[in-house]
């Protein structure tokens, strides 16, 4: 699977780009490590069953595919949205699974010309399912042809240069898009019209998180108690593919400097080493409330240069840190900019100056 190789690694440049940090490395990172692959592959559900969590999209899903299997005809077009690692690919081939048809792997930055589309689309089958990733990335010709294909079935290759150029039509075989992207605002308004079904992924309960643990430890052979799930469940800021990434990090620890069993101590211990705080904040995470709180007195201030302050590109901050900062209610997106918390404050160990708002968000639970 080429293709799939391709979408993977362009998965990640757009956040390893950043210096100061290592994103690639630091644990709490959304985005997947170049090593996890295999690892992912391994823990992904297969079917919408084992799928946990994200009740609504997946009771929506399940209506698409019934209906689309009862006409005999491939489903609508599939948009799923959502931050990193909630599970977006993991749903895009549990689609075709549920289809039982093939998928077809590409991304928006692996779709630089028309001609790489058109190489994409005619190969496909009928019913097959085309997944693009980081469908926001596409160049524009390639979205201009997507459009008829998306719609039509058909598309128009141009073949020659300069005035003896003609344009053939090509048919291609009914066929569902899945498109996935973490920035539904960057698509086009005619992209986005041609999907008939948009899922929108939210972040997992801590509850949802230890099911995801529980299957994961067994598949993994990790031998880890209750109150040991629970605990990384409720560092993992939402996310499966971090849950499972401290899971694994836990393992390491509890194998090496305890007798092999993920208790609470030796979790605690474990994550204090990977520097996972008590909200599963890491470093970056803190390095940018702290910037923002105390080199910009709590805000407003630009997301760029929130960025330089912390070394980091603005797409990392803007996409890896400030969504998980914003659900857990310590950072608010103002049409002014970036504002802290009094949330913030506190969780740094500072007083919140009167005038700081609260929000409704800035609760002392994370998930209610
Ligand atoms: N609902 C879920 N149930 C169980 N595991 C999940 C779920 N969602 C994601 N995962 C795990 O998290 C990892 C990342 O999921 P993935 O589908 O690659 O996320 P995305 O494409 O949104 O970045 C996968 O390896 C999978 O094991
Ligand atoms: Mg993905």
């Amino acid at each position: 699977m080429h293709d799939g190789d391709r979408a993977d690694t362009a998965d990640m440049t757009d956040f390893d780009r950043g210096t100061g940090w290592g994103r690639e490395e630091a644990p709490l990172s959304a985005v997947a490590h170049t090593g996890e692959r295999e690892v992912e592959t391994t823990l992904r559900p297969r079917t919408l069953d084992s799928f946990v969590g994200q009740p609504r999209v997946r009771e929506q899903l399940q209506l698409v595919l019934e209906s689309a299997r009862k006409r005999g005809v491939p489903p609508d077009h599939v948009l799923l949205s959502g931050p990193p690692g909630l599970g977006k690919t993991s749903l895009a081939m549990i689609i075709a699974a549920e289809l039982d048809t093939s998928i077809r792997i590409t991304s928006g930055p692996a779709l630089e010309k028309a001609g790489d589309l058109a190489a994409m689309l005619s190969n496909l089958a009928e019913g097959d399912v085309l997944f693009i990733d980081e469908i926001h990335r596409i160049a524009r010709p390639a979205e201009e042809m997507l459009y008829l294909a998306m719609e039509d079935f058909r598309v128009d290759v141009v073949v020659g240069k300069g005035p003896g150029a003609t344009s053939i039509p090509l048919e291609i075989p009914p066929f569902t898009l899945v498109g996935a992207t973490t920035r539904s605002g960057a698509l086009t308004g005619p992209l986005r019209d041609r999907f008939g079904f948009t899922g929108q992924m939210e972040f997992y309960t801590p509850e949802e998180l230890e099911q995801v643990l529980k299957r994961s430890a067994s598949i993994l052979g990790i031998a880890i108690d209750d109150e040991g799930r629970a605990e990384i469940a409720r560092r993992s800021r939402g996310t499966p593919r971090i849950a499972n990434r401290l899971l694994r990090r836990v393992r390491d620890y509890a194998e090496v400097r305890a007798d092999g069993v993920a208790t609470l101590p030796v979790v605690r211990a474990a994550l204090q080493v990977y520097d996972v705080d008590e909200l599963g904040l890491d470093r970056l995470d803190r390095a940018v409330l702290d910037a923002l709180v105390r080199s910009f007195n709590g805000g407003p201030v630009g997301v760029s240069t929130l960025a330089v302050a912390v070394g980091e590109e603005p797409t990392t901050v803007e996409e890896v840190c400030e969504p998980y900062l914003v659900r857990a209610g310590m950072l608010a997106r103002t049409p002014r900019g970036r504002v802290a918390t009094a949330l913030a404050w506190e969780h740094l160990g500072l007083q919140p100056p009167p005038e700081v708002g609260r929000l409704d968000a800035a609760t002392p639970s994370l998930f209610d």
